[in-house]
């Protein structure tokens, strides 16, 4: 395993908005020694029914940045998401900050580009994002030392942020009475999955995680916020020290039960372009659905 520059000795301060509408969490990650921050996974809203697209979470975000007085530094995405839009854009617009994914990405555009039959002006080399991270690639927030984890399995794309004591598992883990996420959708490995989440768990017991999604299985009130030692312990899928066989058997099983997300079609052209809604020949905002195409 690569050897990660982990730092638990820096506490950033952390806020999570909870998006009801599709139970993603965004996230403010703020550095503790200064007034610098980043956006961890921004949804847009939409009214897919009307073909309607409106900022009220991603508004939410701004006003907090402004009333704490914050400077974006980053606008992050740990995936390419398939059940929400990301706002990315329309947050650099106000605020500025760098729009970061993982370096996969062009995999994941090469792949729904040609479902969603695009053009050659759709460029597959992640070019619609200002960073592209590698394993190991590190950044900062301010004077806060951050970094990535590949984190494949759910996407080929899937990044894990740490960024002090506070880790950003994207689609890898969920709760844990929540478990995994799927590892079905194009590029998807439910073994690839579980090696991710060995890496997530190979993480400090007393390390802080912080999920993406979350459903609030079994009538509990909605939760982000864990430890890779509780998840270790506890975690439905890979807790209790599951084997990768068990996992895979799981994995696979249930994801041949689950719909496709409400949203994928939409998010899935937003989102492969960092954030940008695609438009028609004549440069009117427009999307397209593939007919039996997923
Ligand atoms: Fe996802």
């Amino acid at each position: 395993m690569t050897d990660y520059p982990v730092e638990m000795d820096t506490t950033p301060d952390v806020e999570g908005f909870f998006d009801e509408a599709t139970n993603t969490i965004s996230y403010i990650v703020k550095d503790p020694g200064s007034k610098h921050c980043a956006i961890i996974d921004s949804v847009m809203d939409i009214d897919y029914a009307a073909g309607r697209i409106s900022y009220d979470h991603a508004d939410a975000l701004i006003a907090r940045i402004r009333e704490r007085g914050l400077m974006l530094d980053w606008i992050i995405e740990t995936h390419v998401h398939a059940d929400h839009l990301s706002a990315a854009p329309y947050i650099q617009d106000k605020l500025g900050g760098k729009i970061g994914i993982g370096a996969r990405i062009t995999l994941v555009q090469q792949t729904f580009g040609k479902v969603f039959n695009e053009g050659t002006e759709f460029e597959r080399d992640g070019s619609q994002f200002d960073a592209l991270f590698e394993d190991g690639d590190t950044y900062e927030i301010g004077g806060m030392a951050a970094f990535a984890m590949h984190t494949p399995g759910h996407t080929p794309a899937c990044m894990t942020h740490v960024i002090g004591d506070a880790t950003f598992v994207g689609d890898t883990l969920f709760m844990p009475d929540g478990g995994s996420a799927r590892a079905d959708f194009p590029g998807g490995d439910a073994g690839e999955l579980y090696d991710s989440i060995q890496k997530v768990l190979a993480l400090p017991d007393e390390m802080r995680l912080f999920m993406c999604h979350d459903y609030g299985p079994n009538g509990r009130d909605i939760a982000w916020e864990t430890t890779v030692g509780d998840e270790k312990a506890h975690n439905i899928h890979v807790g209790g020290g599951k084997t990768r066989e068990e996992f895979i058997a799981m994995r696979e099983a249930r994801d041949t039960t689950l719909k496709m997300p409400t949203l994928i079609i939409p998010s899935l052209q937003v989102n492969m372009r960092a954030g940008e809604v695609p438009t028609d020949k004549d440069g009117n905002p427009m999307m397209k659905v593939p007919v039996n195409g997923l």
